[in-house]
């Protein structure tokens, strides 16, 4: 690093929020992304795993999403909830891609651009159509960071943060098998035991807990730990819904948009969602945020749940080019077969370390979940694996439970080799623990 970037660096410390995170542990000055990689003001080329928190589908500074930002004559840059081309466009592309079960019966909702202004938004609508205030979340989810999000979000670190205003959420055990006790620990008797513990919550009256108006879940855990819902949890829980008459609400903020292997994680199920909120990758880089749900629910009135940056020029024609370049290039088939490849290496780090848990996830939304051993914790090892991974160019974040879980979340275009010698150097890394 050279004076003037580590000076950057610090001056930029001084002056932004103590809440920063990701800074923290890649400790750079990054002027630009080419493809999977990320470049810094002096040069240095690192491998990002992490695009973006998986916003980065294509890739950085992806040809077809800076033209179409380029083409673009005049546009209205900002347009509240007006008609505009650009929107029509990017529509008629997006609907073309949603689950089958949603085809010629979905109504999008434009959220403000955050992906937890979209959850926001999916639990207001869900309690205006039932008439219940509950909302049933699950153990391990991450639903973002506003106070209604955050009341649905599991980590104790992120609510201790400040979560003044609960809303009326009960917490479902998620099948986590790796790290269940007892009989929670065998993967089938897990989802069995889970189902019916919201079984048992919905049926007995003296539960204590009311009939919620929707549960709301990710059907492959992100920021959790890569945990994937198993397919039979998932139809157990829709059934549930079905027969309590509450809405099933899909966040497909990261797994969606292809980066399960197929376009929505919630088809690894078959199932059908009442209500879908996508954000991230949706954007092309840019922010946005939706809320699709079936007709039948739409039940707002006029400016239920507005805000001011909800037609953002940029994010509808960088979005079109991302699913349109998805489309063509059969992108989602890729990713199946580069998780496949993934999961196979990242299980043969587990055959041979042991430090090395368990392998997890689906398609490009994978992680390795350390484990520790005497004198070093889960947590201490993967902290460390991550900041030498750094340190030989690599951008790796950690997630799940004690950030024990190394998260593979690169773009979706990534390159077979740049993959491989990723895992090449996780695997030295492995070996020097
Ligand atoms: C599954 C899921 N839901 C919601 C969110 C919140 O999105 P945002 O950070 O854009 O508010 C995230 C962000 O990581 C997420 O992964």
């Amino acid at each position: 690093m050279t004076d003037e970037i580590a000076e950057n660096w610090s001056w930029v410390e001084g002056v932004e929020s103590r809440a920063r995170s990701y800074a923290r542990r890649f400790p750079v000055e990054f002027s630009h992304g080419q493809g999977s990689e990320l470049i810094t003001a002096d040069g240095r080329r690192f491998i990002d795993l992490l695009a973006g928190a998986g916003v980065q589908a294509l890739g950085h500074a992806h040809p077809r999403i800076l033209a179409a930002i380029a083409d673009e004559q005049a546009p209205i840059i900002s347009s509240l909830d007006l008609t505009t081309s650009a929107k029509v466009r990017f529509l008629q592309t997006f609907l073309g891609v949603l689950p089958k079960s949603l085809e010629g019966d979905a109504k999008v909702h434009f959220c403000g651009p955050t992906g937890s202004d979209g959850v926001e938004a999916a639990c207001k609508l869900a309690r205006r159509v039932t008439g219940r205030r509950g909302l049933f979340t699950f153990y391990g989810s991450y639903h973002g960071m506003s106070q209604g999000a955050l009341s649905l979000t599991a980590s104790r670190d992120a609510r201790r943060a400040g979560l003044d205003a609960r809303m009326d959420v009960t917490f479902c055990p998620f099948p986590y098998p790796f790290r269940g006790k007892g009989a929670w620990s065998d993967p089938e008797a897990a989802i069995d035991l889970a189902l019916a513990h919201v079984e048992t919550l919905l049926e007995d009256d003296h539960s204590g807990t009311d009939i919620p108006a929707a549960m709301i879940i990710e059907a492959v855990q992100g920021e959790g730990g890569s945990i994937v819902a198993p397919p039979r949890f998932l139809r157990g829980l829709r059934a549930l819904c079905d027969r309590f008459g509450i809405l099933l609400i899909l966040d497909e903020i990261q797994a969606g948009m292809g980066r399960s292997g197929r376009w929505w994680a919630l088809e690894h199920a078959d199932i059908n969602p009442d209500m879908m909120v996508v954000s991230k990758a949706v954007g092309g880089g840019i922010p946005m945020a939706l809320l699709v749900y079936r007709k039948e629910y739409d039940v707002w009135e006029p400016g239920d749940h507005i805000g001011t940056f909800r037609g953002q020029h940029l994010a509808f024609v960088a979005g079109r080019a991302v699913l349109e370049e998805m489309q063509e290039s059969n992108l989602v088939d890729r990713v199946a077969q580069m998780g496949s490849r993934l999961t196979q290496r990242l299980q043969s780090l587990v055959d041979r370390y042991d430090m090395a848990g368990e392998a997890r996830g689906v398609g490009l939304l994978q992680g390795l979940e350390l484990v520790g051993r005497p004198g070093l914790t889960a947590s201490e090892a993967s902290r460390t694996v991550q900041a030498r991974l750094f340190e030989r160019g690599v951008v790796i974040e950690r997630g799940g439970r004690d950030g024990a879980t190394l998260r593979f979340l690169p773009p979706l275009t990534i390159p077979e080799t740049t993959l491989d010698q990723a895992v090449d150097l996780l695997e030295q890394e492995l070996a020097r623990l």
